[in-house]
């Protein structure tokens, strides 16, 4: 009979997730393995499942005690297998996602390098389709494994079942659904750099490594993004909204500024902080949150803020850019 992972009560979330709000669970697990998942799965513990599945906590916000059951997971591992067109590396779900792009560079692997630096676990990075500097998780991804709730039993999900959208997928749309185990990537051999994103433009494809694509990266989001550790937050705020061209126009007969790019089929995205900043909140505070100094889209708790705080900075930030350009933002980490 596989063990069951120990099951604590009342346990505190607040060192568990980046934004640092105060939050406690119920019943709180540490799952080690997928045989402990499984065990937990088929207990009479599991009851209606698990109220919130926790990776590095990182994408979250925590505006009230969890009445049920939480899953952290904390299940390690990670295999590199080379394939005559990729390599493929499959880490389990409790790994840190940057460790696994630093061991890949250091392996001399290339394909995740404009992804480092993001904060949060491997098993958590599917389900907002993490992306950064002109690369989303889902153009590097093979397959999910996951726990099948309902079924009981583990899945493989190929890319396409995943339904990967801009910040969005499968898991996002049916939390409750699916509790992801490991994720496989695919790393195309020979490499090939992503340098779309404004500031990579300038470097020369023709002599760059993976890792000095790495490195300007790593240097732009210090540059911009605070440090979850330093100051508590759970990086972007919004999603950058997507509307149709023609609503760009019309924005454009006031704010010819405005920034934007294509994002397929008569759409553009917005460029988020550029509507909060112009909307004149980038920097300021209200008690103890503020939108960053340095990148509006980033909501910061300055201290000791509360849920509350929290929930009413966010609202008259949604309430000044719809006032200002007519567009409604969509808050970006999972809010509980
Ligand atoms: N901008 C402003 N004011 C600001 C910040 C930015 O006007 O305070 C302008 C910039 O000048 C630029 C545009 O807004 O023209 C976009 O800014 P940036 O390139 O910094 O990125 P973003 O669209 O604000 C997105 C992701 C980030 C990711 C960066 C880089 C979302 C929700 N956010 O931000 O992801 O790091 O692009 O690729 O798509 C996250 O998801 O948590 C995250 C940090």
């Amino acid at each position: 009979m596989p063990q069951l992972p120990l099951l604590r009560a009342d346990v505190s979330l607040q060192p568990l997730n980046t934004f640092g709000l105060a939050a406690r669970a119920a019943t709180f697990a540490v799952i080690e393995s997928e045989e402990e998942l499984l065990a937990l799965r088929h207990s009479s513990h599991w009851g209606a499942g698990p109220a919130l599945v926790l990776g590095g906590g990182s994408n979250l916000v925590l505006t009230r005690d969890v009445a049920g059951l939480v899953v952290c997971m904390a299940n390690k591992g990670m295999t590199m297998r080379k394939t005559p067109d990729a390599v493929l590396v499959e880490c389990k779900a409790g790994e840190n996602w940057n460790a696994v792009v630093d061991a890949t560079l250091k392996a001399g692997i290339g394909g995740l390098e404009n992804l480092i630096s993001i904060p949060g676990s491997v098993g958590a990075a599917p389900v907002q389709n993490i992306g950064a500097y002109g690369v989303e998780l889902a153009q590097r991804l093979e397959s999910v494994t996951a726990l099948d709730c309902a079924a009981g039993s583990l899945v493989k999900l190929s890319r396409d079942a995943c339904q990967f959208g801009y910040r969005d997928s499968l898991f996002r749309r049916s939390p409750g659904r699916f509790l992801i185990t490991a994720v496989t990537l695919r790393l195309p051999v020979p490499w090939q750099p992503n340098l779309t994103y404004g500031e990579l433009r300038s470097l020369d494809a023709s002599s760059l490594s993976p890792a000095q694509v790495a490195q300007k990266v790593a240097a732009m989001r210090k540059a911009k993004l605070p440090d979850p550790g330093e100051m508590p937050n759970a990086g972007s705020f919004f999603k950058n909204p997507v509307v149709p061209c023609e609503r760009l126009d019309e924005i454009r007969v006031a704010y010819p500024d405005i920034v934007s790019y294509p994002a397929g089929a008569g759409t553009v995205k917005l460029a988020a902080a550029w509507m909060i900043e112009a909307c004149g909140w980038k920097g300021r505070a209200l008690g103890q949150v503020a939108m960053h100094e340095r990148q509006a889209l980033v909501m910061v708790n300055r201290g000791k803020a509360t849920a509350a705080e929290v929930l009413g900075l966010a609202s008259v930030v949604e309430k000044s850019v719809f006032e200002k350009f007519g567009v409604t933002l969509e808050r970006e980490p999972i809010v509980i």
